[in-house]
């Protein structure tokens, strides 16, 4: 059967460990070529490199701290260089994933943790998510997919009211890039993940329990099944949705 992505060049942030890994062995398994993205775990970025380049795929290892300022635009520079430029600026994939959690009541919530859920969560998505739409719209073809949070569309617990914000910020941005660039030939959708088992959120940590009976599955995720969802998305198969967000929970928000 001939691969879905054959040729394709995707870029997967945070694709180091978690959910990201497994979204970038799994386009790379579909025939991508994958810009595998780092901040602090450059050994972790290279197993992840490691594992698809056995498995015959082609995957390079770009760091960049997308919650830095200047963190988008080394990303963007790389676009272009990496696999010796044979890609020529083109970008097909682009699955903004890097993101973060902080616990606590808001109340008492730093300016400090404002801006680490908004300059990853949600700046850096939309500067990628410019600079690919415009590369994408060029050649006439593109996938956008940002992943947001079953929180991204309620809060049913305290404590996250920040890290809510910033994906429903990211469901929004999503919807309404959709509407701008579908005539262009890119589409722009989101993967919501419930509880997923990560660092992030092992389904050990202290509230798992909570968050397991909170699923109508009774259990949580693994990152290969937000994977799997991306991966649809990515695929031609997917060329009429457009401005979806699909909730992959387990039925936590059912
Ligand atoms: N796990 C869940 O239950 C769950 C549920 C809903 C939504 N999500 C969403 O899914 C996405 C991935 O979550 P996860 O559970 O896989 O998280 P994770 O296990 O904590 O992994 C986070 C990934 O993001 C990268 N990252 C962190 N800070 C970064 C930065 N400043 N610049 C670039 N990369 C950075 C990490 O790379 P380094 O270690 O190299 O820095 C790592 O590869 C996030 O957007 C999260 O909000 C997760």
């Amino acid at each position: 059967m001939s691969k879905l992505l054959k040729n394709k060049l995707a870029l997967v942030t945070g694709s180091s460990r978690g959910i990201g890994a497994a979204i970038a062995i799994r386009l790379a398994a579909e025939g991508a070529y994958v810009i595998v993205n780092y901040s602090a775990s450059p050994e972790r970025a290279q197993k992840v490199v490691d594992e698809i380049t056995k498995a015959d795929g082609l995957a390079e290892a770009v760091h960049a701290d997308l919650g830095s300022p200047e963190g988008p635009k080394t990303l963007i520079a790389s676009i272009d260089k990496c696999f010796g430029g044979e890609f020529g600026g083109r970008l097909d994939i682009l699955v903004n994933n890097a993101g973060t959690a902080e616990f606590g009541p808001f109340l008492e919530s730093s300016d400090q943790s404002y801006d680490k859920h908004f300059n990853l969560n949600v700046r850096s998505l939309i500067e990628l998510s410019k600079d690919a739409a415009k590369r994408m719209a060029k050649s006439g073809w593109g996938r956008i997919i940002n992943i947001g949070a079953s929180f991204g569309e309620g809060a049913p617990i305290p404590g996250v009211t920040l890290y809510i914000a910033s994906k429903f910020a990211v469901h929004g941005f999503t919807r309404g890039l959709s509407r701008e660039v579908g005539s262009t030939g890119v589409t722009v959708n989101g993967v919501q993940p419930g509880p997923t088992n990560t660092d992030l959120s092992p389904e050990d940590g202290p509230v798992s329990d909570w968050f397991k009976k909170l699923t109508s599955l009774g259990r949580f995720g693994k990152a290969e099944e937000i994977a799997a969802a991306v991966a649809f998305l990515a695929s031609p198969e997917s060329a009429f949705i457009n401005g979806e967000n699909l909730t992959v929970d387990g039925g936590f928000n059912a």
